[in-house]
């Protein structure tokens, strides 16, 4: 299997690099030219496109051949760089090709989703300051996704609960909904949401879906 990473030398990034190649793929990676080298670890063992996500001639040449592409979906900035990132990622990827796209529980698919007051609090005041100084635009992830939801592909967009760094307690579970009793730990170790991305590539039950993941070893996944 030949596997894009959009995205890799973030944190999450370059444990999907790291799961990808335990499992034997071809990993070609994605990063802005300055963080080429924070991909030095993999040196020889991938093939890196440098260039900013959302420049469509690199998405073209990065997913070229590719079975499955893994997106790391951010809101920096304030020119598109999700919704441009995912719409490349949508237009050139192969018809075939399995498409997973990370972002968080703030996404919601269906409206069905149940979130506390703080955390929408924290996330209208997050999104307003971040917008006010151009440092970040929430809406625009929220377009991203928007944009794979209607689309005919075969995407999964994987939305993270807060994060932890940490070794692995295994491959993380699952709800569509937030609110559910089984999410209410709300911590995922960083290495275990990348797993999650990778697992999906060949796991087509989630094909369609916007899994909200929880660590599988979390108080609320152990009681429920
Ligand atoms: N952090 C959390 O608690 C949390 C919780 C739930 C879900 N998530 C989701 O997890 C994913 C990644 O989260 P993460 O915290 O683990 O971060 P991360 O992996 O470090 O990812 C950050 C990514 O953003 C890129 N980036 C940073 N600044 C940028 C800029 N100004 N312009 C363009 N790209 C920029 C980085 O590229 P460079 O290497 O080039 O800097 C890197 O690819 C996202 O989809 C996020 O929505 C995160």
């Amino acid at each position: 299997m030949k596997v894009c990473i959009v995205g890799a030398s973030g944190k999450l990034g370059r444990y999907m690099v790291q799961h990808a190649l335990d499992r034997g793929y071809e990993v070609v990676g994605v990063c802005r030219e300055r963080s080429v080298e924070k991909l030095d670890q993999f040196k020889g063992h991938i093939t890196i496109i440098p260039g900013a996500t959302n420049d469509r001639a690199v998405i073209k040449k990065a997913v070229e051949g590719c079975d499955g592409v893994l997106t790391v979906l951010v809101p920096w900035g304030v020119h598109q760089y999700s919704s441009g990132t995912a719409q490349a990622v949508l237009d050139y990827a192969r018809p075939d090709a399995r498409l997973v796209f990370s972002c968080g529980w703030h996404i919601t698919r269906d409206g069905r989703d149940i979130y506390s007051p703080t955390f929408l609090w924290v996330v209208r005041i997050f999104g307003w300051i971040a917008r006010f100084v151009r440092f970040a635009d929430l809406e625009d992830q929220v377009e991203a996704c928007r944009r794979i939801f209607a689309s005919p592909t075969r995407w999964t967009v994987v939305r993270g609960s807060d994060l932890e760094e940490g070794e692995s307690q295994g491959l993380p579970v699952w709800s569509q909904h937030v609110g559910d009793p089984i999410l209410e730990s709300n911590i995922t170790r960083r290495t275990d949401f990348a797993l999650f991305m990778v697992e999906a590539l060949e796991n087509d039950q989630l094909v369609h879906e916007a899994p909200a993941i929880v660590s599988c070893q979390s108080s609320s996944a152990i009681a429920h």
